[in-house]
């Protein structure tokens, strides 16, 4: 398969979606057999769940720290980290997973826009930042409480809330000359509108994925495969002297 070149001072921004933990043994979202599926989101993911059902949230996210702990890092994200080391402050990871695989692997400069299960934090807004917490509670009752008062909840943007740091998204996509997309649906906002942004300003646009995603038109580059198979040596970086 053709590599794809980053030229010498080009920055790289990466956007993941669930597809790049799928050889991890994380089941991604929108799968026949996947994550939510006995699960309405609404019973699991949203603020208004968690005012009436706090204890089948956190049952419900007690199992996901669960399972992300037990997995381990595959080789795109391997890849990815790998890639990070050889572009020295040109390169920024945008995630849409709440698992730590990225850092298992070797990711520095990592966002985590939906939040992460190996934190909590606050259901108040109370100032304290999340804390990390990688317990599995068996029960509600076993939640610690924050020294506020408050209830802690995981720290995970529910639907409905507003994604982390959207400004510093902006900036990096902003920055960017080649923009990867990796194993993601395309059908969550505002994750699927970066690749737009991208294609606004001129930007390479790159799709990894076993299908198209639903924004695909907005792609340079629609590459259909699994993300552990296609990743490892996908990416030439070209420095001064290859030119
Ligand atoms: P989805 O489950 O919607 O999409 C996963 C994508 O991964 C699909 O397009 C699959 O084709 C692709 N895929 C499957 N196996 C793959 C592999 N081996 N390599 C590469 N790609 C593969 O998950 P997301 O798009 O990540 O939000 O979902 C976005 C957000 O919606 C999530 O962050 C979550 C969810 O609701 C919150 O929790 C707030």
């Amino acid at each position: 398969m053709k590599k794809i070149l980053v030229r010498p001072d080009d920055s790289v921004f990466v956007l993941t979606g669930a597809g790049i933990s799928a050889e991890s043994g994380l089941p991604a979202f929108r799968a026949s057999d996947g994550l939510w599926a006995g699960y309405r989101v609404e019973d699991v993911c949203t603020p208004d769940a968690w005012r009436r059902d706090p204890a089948g949230v956190w049952a419900f996210y007690a199992a996901r720290r669960d399972a992300g702990q037990k997995a381990l890092p595959n080789p795109a994200h391997t890849a990815l980290a790998e890639l990070e080391a050889q572009l020295p402050g040109r390169f920024f990871l945008c995630t849409q997973n709440v698992d730590d695989l990225h850092e298992r692997a070797g990711s520095v400069n990592l966002l985590h826009m939906h939040g992460e299960l190996a934190k909590s934090r606050c259901e108040r807004e109370c100032g304290r930042p999340p804390v990390e917490d990688r317990t599995v509670y068996r029960a509600l009752d076993d939640v610690p409480r924050c020294p506020c008062g408050g209830r802690l909840r995981p720290h995970i943007v529910f639907f409905g809330e507003i994604p982390l740091e959207m400004d510093r998204i902006q900036d990096e996509i902003a920055k960017a000359k080649l923009m990867l997309v990796v194993g993601t649906s395309g059908s969550v906002y505002p994750a699927a509108s970066f690749v737009h942004w991208a294609r606004q300003r001129g930007e390479r646009t790159v799709y990894i994925g076993p299908e198209e995603p639903l924004n695909a038109s907005a792609f340079t580059h629609v590459l259909e495969g699994k993300a552990g198979e296609l990743l490892p040596g996908l990416i030439h970086v070209e420095n001064m002297s290859s030119n």
